[in-house]
């Protein structure tokens, strides 16, 4: 793929995270975590531009830190929505108004999850390019089970064919901005859901199991742990 417009979702406020700010400028290995996926986005000469999604307050913090990236002139801020949908919806209507006859790809990526391995972005590209649309993600490893209301276990569910889908999801243009476009305001937690929706056929790719989102507290402390055993 050449042309690729990432968009980095950073609007949430953490909650689950309980912090007093925004989980995202929480450091690890000494910068904040959301630098890390940035970093790695940025040393791809397929991407052009980077697409920073983020809440109108957080905007200044995150235009401070900007500026000490390796190449902050390929990174624009957008503020962005409620949900996460939102966030994406604001970056691709800046994206077709500034960029759209450059950008062929659209890549979304959490910028969540610090721990991206470029191997698996090199094979989620490749196969976005032959299929139009394609995400990382995992088998499911543990053994499912459908809960009722009082917590009793009510079906094991097969978990053959399962996955848990990570970030990045990347997109051609035309495919996204449509699934966007059709969509009404229905809850999803991902982008290839509003793809599956428009009947386009999504890719699962087998990522590395590690490409973790930090979500608690605790997640950090395993990606802290998981960056030390590859940097040594
Ligand atoms: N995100 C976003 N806009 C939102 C909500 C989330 O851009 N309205 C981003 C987050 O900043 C994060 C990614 O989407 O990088 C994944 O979301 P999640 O892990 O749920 O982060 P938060 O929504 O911040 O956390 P929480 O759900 O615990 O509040
Ligand atoms: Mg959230």
């Amino acid at each position: 793929v050449a042309s690729v417009a990432v968009v980095l979702p950073a609007a949430g406020s953490g909650q689950r995270f309980g912090d007093h700010a925004n989980k995202l400028f929480a450091h690890l290995d000494g910068r904040p975590l959301w630098t890390h996926a940035a970093e790695t986005l940025l040393r791809r000469v397929e991407v052009n531009l980077i697409w920073l999604v983020v809440s109108p307050q957080d905007h200044d913090r995150f235009a401070d830190q900007v500026s000490s990236l390796s190449q902050p002139d390929r990174v624009r801020l957008v503020i962005g929505g409620a949900q996460r949908s939102d966030s994406v919806a604001a970056a691709l209507a800046e994206i077709n108004r500034s960029s759209s006859e450059a950008t062929r790809w659209i890549a979304i990526h959490d910028a969540a999850r610090p721990l991206l391995k470029d191997s698996d972005v090199s094979a989620v590209f490749e196969c976005a390019a032959q299929t139009g649309a394609a995400i990382l993600a995992t088998p499911v490893t543990g053994t499912l089970k459908r809960g009722s209301g009082d917590n009793s276990a009510c079906q094991t569910i097969d978990r053959r064919g399962v996955w848990v889908a990570q970030t990045p999801q990347v997109f051609a243009v035309d495919v996204v901005s449509q699934a966007y476009a059709r969509h009404r305001g229905r809850p999803a937690t991902d982008d290839a859901e509003l793809v599956e929706r428009t009947g386009h056929p999504v890719s699962l790719i087998s990522g590395a199991a590690d490409n973790l989102k930090i979500t608690y507290p605790e997640d950090l402390a395993v990606a802290a742990a998981l960056m030390q055993t590859r940097l040594s």
